[in-house]
């Protein structure tokens, strides 16, 4: 399985959502890289602000996630998809209790790492939407796979 940007997550959004229109709904899209996510959420109507380290995306706030200052309850929905994999699990552990604090309904997706079962037990405000890890994950030109580990959640 080659990864798609955004393809998996946006047809979930859509599931969730049951295809309605996103208007006033406020989005955070972390590490929007070529902003496939907030692209399909706007043209769904939302109000989406990304936020990238790289200055070639064109990111609404180009910044590092690890200096971002979030508010709480800000979002309706935050996604933060095959970022956290690049940050030191000290900072992993200090930026999700933030992002837990600001979304209500939460997309993270990473590599899977110990650090997984340290996010499982962060997370009871919320309902798990779904959990699930997928396998053999070949991100070509490198020659290994990787497993990802993906959660929808909401605010209970
Ligand atoms: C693998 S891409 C993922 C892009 C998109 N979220 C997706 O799932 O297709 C990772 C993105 O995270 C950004 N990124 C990496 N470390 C970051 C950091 N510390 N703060 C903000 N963005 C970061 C990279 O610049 C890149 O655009």
């Amino acid at each position: 399985m080659a990864y798609k940007e955004g393809g998996q997550v946006n047809k979930y959004i859509k599931k969730i959502y049951n295809g309605k229109n996103l208007t006033g709904k406020s989005v955070l899209c972390i590490g929007s890289g070529l902003g496939a996510n907030a692209k399909f959420l706007r043209s769904l109507g939302a109000s989406v602000s990304t936020i990238d380290i790289d200055s070639t995306v064109n990111p609404d706030i180009l910044c590092d996630v690890r200096d971002y200052e979030f508010e709480k309850h800000s979002y309706d929905i935050i996604l933060c998809l095959n970022v956290l994999q690049f940050l030191l699990i000290k900072d992993i552990k200090k930026i999700l209790p933030k992002i837990l604090n600001s979304g209500r309904i939460i997309f993270i997706q990473m590599f899977d790492s110990p650090v997984v079962s340290w996010i499982n037990e962060q997370l009871d405000d919320f309902k798990v939407l779904k959990y699930e890890k997928w396998k053999k994950l070949d991100l070509r030109p490198r020659p290994h796979t990787h497993t990802l580990v993906f959660w929808g959640l909401k605010k209970e």
